[in-house]
């Protein structure tokens, strides 16, 4: 298990922490999330401020780095030294790891007497109930496959939304004809492994994504279907500029804002960028399902996993679990994320254009059995399958190799990995 391989170097910068942070005390929350940006720092306030209004005091646990891989870092550290936070933001099997770890609290009675039960759909319930117990409460389902654009770019150039992927490649030469950087690209891990998620279900369908992502099957990450995959990453990559490597994704929403760049295939956390910028979808930028993705989508779900506590800060704890399962709290948080609520009970009515596409397409994908799990935000395999996912992905995005060389490494990572 992952958490229990934590090096000796994490585990004394959890004893440095400790020094600061022996948190969790009477009154206080200690919340370890990856929210830094804009738009997802001004949705963290709407939680913030609910538990202000309770009297509950907030100790920002704030790591940066998009994905989470630098926040999961520093928890799996806290929690080897036996100093976890009251909470902290997590995604799909990561949570499940620390639940079999035995450092998750049992929110059970809480859960029990609110009803999540009937509110939280399965596709969720997998990650929050594992083994019957509630360990974490869900704030959002941010679907993955979207594309954002600058509307007045397509305009001026004449460019129809794109459908498929051979629409795409012509709507991506026509803005480089035009001396525009087509695609604004973060070039880490894990938002290569986010456009990935995207390419795989487009070129191979729902069922090949199923099979390749979610079942690990060895015939599916070998085949043709998946060289092809790798070949139109490889084509993506003559329509970004030369600054793309390790950028930051919100600087890389920011070049959209900007008409810096057309379009960036992100999850609808990039909407909160928008948002906070003031601007307006359909008005000023278009949201639109990577092509040859309509119908279906990949998911994650932002929860925060509850620690066992001391008996002082349990009542703080279920104060905080409590305000985020809140329906009025669903709607407003989200509103601003991005994202669609958690529960199925929330309205969409005061949500934005793309914010009502995103929850109708969201139910209709559940509905047709397709909506997966996004393998690049943890919620497809287990995390060691998903880092060995991100290693192939990037070497490959940021060297010469060829696709056949990739999907040999690609099976060959996740048979070690599992
Ligand atoms: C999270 C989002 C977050 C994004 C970028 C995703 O894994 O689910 O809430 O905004 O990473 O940091």
């Amino acid at each position: 298990m992952e958490i229990r391989k934590t090096t000796l170097a994490m585990v004394s910068a959890a004893a440095l922490m400790l020094a600061t942070s022996t948190a969790s005390a009477a009154g206080k929350v200690e919340v370890i999330h990856w929210w830094t940006s804009g738009g997802e720092a001004a949705a963290l306030n709407v939680l913030k401020k609910n538990l202000e209004k309770q009297g509950i005091g907030w100790m920002d646990g704030a790591v940066a780095g998009g994905g989470g891989d630098q926040a999961r870092t520093v928890v799996k550290a806290r929690v080897a030294a036996g100093n976890p936070p009251t909470t902290m933001q997590q995604l799909g099997f990561a949570i499940l790891d620390f639940a079999d770890g035995g450092f998750l609290a049992n929110l059970n009675d809480l859960a029990a007497k609110e009803g999540w039960d009937k509110v939280v759909p399965n596709a969720l319930k997998r990650f929050m109930k594992p083994d019957g117990v509630w360990v974490a409460a869900p704030v959002n389902v941010h679907t993955t496959n979207w594309v954002w654009a600058n509307k007045a770019i397509f305009d001026k150039l004449g460019i129809a939304v794109p459908t498929n992927w051979n629409e795409f490649v012509a709507a991506a030469d026509k803005i480089k004809a035009a001396g525009i950087t087509p695609i604004a690209w973060g070039g880490q891990a894990w938002q290569e492994a986010t456009v990935v998620d995207a390419l795989v279900n487009s070129t191979g369908g729902t069922d090949f994504y199923k099979k390749a992502f979610v079942e690990m099957d060895q015939d599916a990450l070998k085949s043709k279907t998946m060289v092809e995959v790798f070949q139109r990453l490889r084509k993506l990559k003559g329509y970004v500029d030369p600054n793309y490597p390790n950028r930051d994704w919100n600087l890389a929403t920011a070049m959209v804002i900007n008409g810096e760049a057309a379009m960036q295939m992100m999850g609808d956390w990039a909407k909160g960028e928008f948002i906070a910028a003031k601007k307006v979808p359909n008005k000023d930028f278009l949201c639109f399902r990577f092509p040859g993705t309509a119908g279906s989508v990949t998911f994650n779900s932002d929860a925060f996993a509850m620690f066992k506590v001391g008996d002082d800060a349990k009542a703080n704890q279920a104060a905080l679990a409590s305000a985020i399962m809140e329906p009025g709290f669903q709607a407003a948080f989200n509103i601003v994320k991005g994202s669609a609520p958690a529960r199925m009970d929330v309205s969409g009515k005061d949500f934005d254009a793309c914010g009502q596409k995103a929850i109708k397409q969201l139910a209709e994908a559940a509905k047709a059995d397709k909506m997966m799990g996004s393998m690049a935000h943890g919620h497809a395999v287990p995390e060691a399958v998903k880092g060995a996912i991100y290693d192939v992905v990037t070497n490959y995005f940021s060297s010469d190799m060829s696709a056949e060389e990739a999907v040999k490494k690609l099976a060959e990572g996740v048979a070690l990995a599992q």
